[in-house]
């Protein structure tokens, strides 16, 4: 895919697991990205010089997402940042915490909600006079939102929230050209989801797919490619599966 030369990027969530991957490709595709993270400093400046020296185009911007003006702050950075038109957000970083119902703390709780669904909620307001005639926005939800999987209720809800808002942001936004999808992947290979490397996590794991191994993060970078891309020109207020046919 070389369909994203002349297109501009944000990924947030970009230092490690999907975010990683999906920089990678959109870099790949010939689009300038800009790597967002909120810890990982080292690993963001070693995506921004991998894709330099392959000789792409990519910046690197920090902000914590769980604070109340996080977006606000990528925001401002991006605005800095790009002179024209923003084409494509992906809108990945995201927390999750295993708890059973009785467990579940507030302050958890909430850490989650803020992440996962009021910072690209807002990412997407203070965006907004950057998107135009063919911008992509792509939200990360999960299969936890259409199926039950784990200890996962709240987690879950936020990435249920993220299915809603992709619905009724991409029917405000379609009339100004913009388009809005979500991907949900299955269980991947990365941080998030380390329990997949235990035997138990494994079994558990392909119990639930039909395709019997653990997904990788470029199998959903590239889809997200896709999503971003002209070739999705017609997919909007869509949510996409990547789960290897997870809970059939
Ligand atoms: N992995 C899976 O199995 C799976 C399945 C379904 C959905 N998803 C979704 O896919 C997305 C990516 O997941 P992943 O597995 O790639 O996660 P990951 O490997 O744990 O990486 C999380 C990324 O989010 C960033 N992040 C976390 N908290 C943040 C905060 N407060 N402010 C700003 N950035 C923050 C991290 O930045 P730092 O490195 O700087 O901390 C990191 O880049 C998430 O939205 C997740 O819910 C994942």
């Amino acid at each position: 895919m070389s369909d994203l030369i002349s297109r501009t990027a944000l990924v947030t969530g970009a230092s490690r697991g999907i975010g990683r991957a999906t920089a990678r490709a959109l870099a790949a595709a010939g689009a300038r990205v800009i790597v967002h993270y909120r810890n990982a400093a080292e690993e963001a400046e070693a995506l921004v010089k991998e894709i330099r020296a392959d000789g792409g185009r990519a910046d690197a911007v920090a902000a914590d997402l769980a604070a109340p003006d996080g977006a606000h702050k990528v925001a401002a950075e991006v605005r800095k940042l790009v002179v024209g038109q923003l084409d494509i957000l992906v809108a990945n970083a995201g927390v999750a915490t295993a708890a059973a119902i009785e467990d579940q703390s507030v302050e958890e709780f909430d850490r989650m909600f803020a992440v996962n669904v009021r910072a690209p909620f807002f990412l997407v307001q203070q965006l907004l006079p950057l998107f135009g005639e063919g911008s992509s926005i792509v939200l990360l939800s999960s299969l936890a939102a259409r199926a039950s999987v784990g200890l996962l209720p709240a987690y879950a809800a936020t990435k249920g929230a993220i299915d809603t808002l992709v619905k009724h942001f991409a029917a405000l936004l379609g009339p100004r050209g913009i388009r809005v999808n979500a991907v949900a992947p299955g269980v991947i290979d990365t941080d998030m989801s380390k329990f997949a490397r235990t035997d138990e996590g494994r079994q558990f794991t392909l119990g639930m797919q039909a395709l019997q191994r653990i997904g990788h993060p470029d199998e959903v970078a590239d889809v997200i490619a896709f999503v971003a891309s002209d070739a999705a020109r017609w997919v909007t207020g869509d949510t996409i599966q990547v789960g290897g046919g997870s809970k059939l």
